[in-house]
């Protein structure tokens, strides 16, 4: 009996190590967060990864939503298949050097939900970091399921000294309510908040180019206020988000001059003020 629990005990010390070796070759840990679904957090995730890729950043991309794994889409490599050797993992790599890891990538039968229980997902999320070669990284990207259920809280036990959430919502009072249990469930964790990110936050006509303030704007602004967490921009709505994404392109690099680009890509700078990588412009 002692014996099994020695070797129990090893193998955790062994698991552990792997993962602490992987985190320190990976300069900043940002975790994309919302306590509701669908308000664009995959979108923001590929986004900020994909710039920070073309800034010439090395950027590692973890799709941490077990039951619902979009990343791969987002990109279009949802059919490509991993490899590994004794070393670990290779995450699938999009130009010019972005590093994607996904559940998708394991379960193929799209028709069929992956049913788990807390500890198999604890377990997956922990190999997506201690199993795979992500190499030196200068940023790590977690894309979160919503809410706060096992995922965002496997991954803030995993990853304790990240540099903090974004936290992504949109302008509707349900989703702000939401988006303000993210920003207490961050430091209840005691995760830093990077900032709010306010997403769908009026619509561009495509006909004359003006803004017409769908849901109301400015809710994720008095919201990051009245928490006292920085503002890390407005993305409006674009319909040419939703293409570009269907396309596997991410909107920054499919159309760099769209409003949704330009509105991602300020959004990119406030978050590398946050961690430290850019000086606030005065
Ligand atoms: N700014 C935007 N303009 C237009 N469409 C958007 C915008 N942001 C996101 N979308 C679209 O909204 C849908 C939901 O986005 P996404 O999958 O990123 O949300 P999510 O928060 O990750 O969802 P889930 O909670 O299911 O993981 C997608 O079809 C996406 O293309
Ligand atoms: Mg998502």
């Amino acid at each position: 009996m002692q014996g099994i629990d020695k070797i129990e005990v090893k193998t955790v010390q062994k698991e552990d190590l792997k993962l602490i070796k992987n985190l320190m070759r990976i300069k900043h840990k940002i975790i994309v967060t919302s306590g509701k679904g669908g308000v664009g957090k995959s979108t923001v995730s590929a986004n900020i990864a994909m710039s920070l890729s073309m800034r010439g950043y090395t950027v590692g991309l973890l799709d941490a939503d077990i039951h619902g794994p979009n990343i791969p889409k987002m990109f279009k490599i949802e059919d490509e298949v991993l490899h590994g050797d004794e070393d670990g993992i290779i995450p699938v790599i999009v130009p010019p050097s972005l590093k994607i890891m996904s559940m998708a990538f394991l379960i193929k039968d799209v028709d069929n939900p992956v049913i788990w229980r807390g500890p198999m997902k604890i377990g997956a999320l922990r190999q997506f970091i201690a199993d795979v070669r992500w190499g030196d990284l200068d940023f790590l990207v977690v894309d979160l399921p919503p809410g706060t259920g096992d995922e965002p809280l496997t991954i803030a036990q995993l990853i304790p000294e990240a540099d903090g959430t974004v936290v992504v919502t949109t302008p509707q009072d349900m989703a702000l309510l939401n988006s303000r249990k993210s920003v207490g469930f961050s430091r209840q964790l005691k995760l830093k908040v990077l900032g709010i990110v306010e997403n769908m936050s009026g619509l561009i006509c495509p006909h004359c180019g003006k803004e017409i303030d769908l849901f109301k704007v400015g809710g994720g602004e008095k919201a990051a206020k009245d928490f006292d967490v920085p503002f890390l921009g407005r993305i409006p709505l674009d319909p040419k988000v939703v293409s570009s994404g269907d396309d596997g392109l991410p909107i920054i690099r499919a159309d760099s001059d769209s409003p949704a680009a330009v509105a991602f890509e300020k959004m990119v700078d406030n978050i590398l003020v946050q961690v430290g990588e850019l000086e606030e412009k005065a």
